[in-house]
């Protein structure tokens, strides 16, 4: 049996660590035989296909990123998508595939798989906003850089007595804003799924300063204010639809100025939450979602993502996980409003 693994969507600490996993299980355990996509789907519609195997993942379980390249390629938006698609795996006798990526990848994945191509998912992605799995790999990695980031922020805020705005990732959801807010012990955390008063945001900022304490806010990329609408750094889509985000840091610390008449200044963290080597937890939780993965292939349970479900590995239908995003709890983020102002 062949089988290819694909990475899509954006990079994601910890890709390379399911790689290892799967290939290293697939060969020595049940004699597989691997192929490896090129960039995502693009692979499958250009017939870029590399040799796979227990040689060519060695040393790759600390390395960022991913060693078969990724993009944000949907194949049903090319001509004869589909058809390009399944001829690939026909000419290279791929029998199934695994694919390891976030909503988009998945979603592609999902159709795919109505369509009768044998395949598994891995979800994947910083956000952790995949439906039906309690995290996803990458996203504790992400946490724990934009919380260091917020720990050196701290001193500086307070030396000069400014504040200072965090814009975090999170295009739909606030899972890094609250996790990394939280752990940081920020004063302010505004996420995508709860639209914020820019007021109560200064209200807050004051009182802080007030205690004599230097404000530390940190935004999720997707937050909006009540009344305004969500920032984004251009207009352009890609292939899913998505604008490209960033902004409403920058926006938020003018406010931030103009209205309580303290300096204010914004960091923008972007991809060096998604760069570099992946935390402990992140290699752990991959290499275990690939070792289920493989698994799930040798079974046949195709259609199915693996998904953490307290210390559990779970299989779970991908057309469920794709059907919404996994947000943020209301009740969750209220239980920090005590740390809030
Ligand atoms: O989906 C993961 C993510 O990191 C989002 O948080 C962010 O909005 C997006 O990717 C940025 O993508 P890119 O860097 O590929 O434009």
């Amino acid at each position: 049996m062949k089988v290819g693994v694909l990475t899509g969507g954006g990079d994601c600490p910890g890709l390379n660590a399911v790689i290892r996993s799967v290939v290293r299980k697939g060969v020595q355990e049940y004699g597989l035989d691997f192929v490896g996509v090129r960039d995502g789907w693009l692979g499958l519609l250009q017939n870029a296909l590399v040799p796979l195997d227990v040689a060519g993942v060695r040393g790759i379980l600390p390395r960022g990123g991913t060693i078969l390249g990724s993009s944000r390629t949907n194949p049903f938006k090319h001509e004869e998508g589909l058809r390009r698609v399944t001829d690939t795996l026909a000419e290279h006798g791929v029998d199934a595939l695994v694919v390891i990526g976030g909503e988009d990848t998945l979603g592609v994945a999902t159709e795919l798989s109505g369509q009768g191509i044998p395949l598994v998912g891995v979800p994947k992605t910083i956000d952790n906003d995949v439906l039906g799995t309690d995290y996803t790999f990458g996203f504790d990695t992400a946490v724990g850089i934009a919380t260091e980031a917020i720990d050196r922020l701290h001193t500086t805020a307070e030396s000069h007595m400014r504040a200072l705005v965090v814009e975090v990732m999170g295009r739909h959801s606030g899972w890094i804003a609250l996790h990394a807010g939280i752990a940081g012990g920020a004063n302010v955390v505004l996420i995508p799924e709860r639209p914020f008063d820019v007021e109560q945001v200064c209200e807050q900022v004051k009182r802080r300063f007030g205690m004599n304490y230097a404000p530390i806010v940190v935004v999720a990329e997707g937050a909006v204010p009540k009344e305004g609408q969500l920032m984004v750094k251009d207009h352009s889509l890609d292939e899913f639809g998505h604008v490209r985000l960033s902004g409403v840091g920058e926006w938020l610390a003018q406010e931030i100025a103009e209205r309580t008449g303290k300096d204010a200044r914004t960091t923008v963290l972007g991809h060096v939450q998604r760069g570099g080597t992946p935390s402990a937890f992140d290699r752990w939780l991959a290499t275990r979602f690939g070792l289920y993965a493989i698994d799930a292939v040798k079974d046949g349970a195709f259609g199915v993502m693996v998904a953490l479900r307290g210390t559990r590995i779970v299989r779970f239908p991908l057309a469920e996980a794709t059907a919404r995003a996994k947000l943020v709890d209301p009740s969750l983020y209220d239980e920090f409003e005590v740390f809030f102002g």
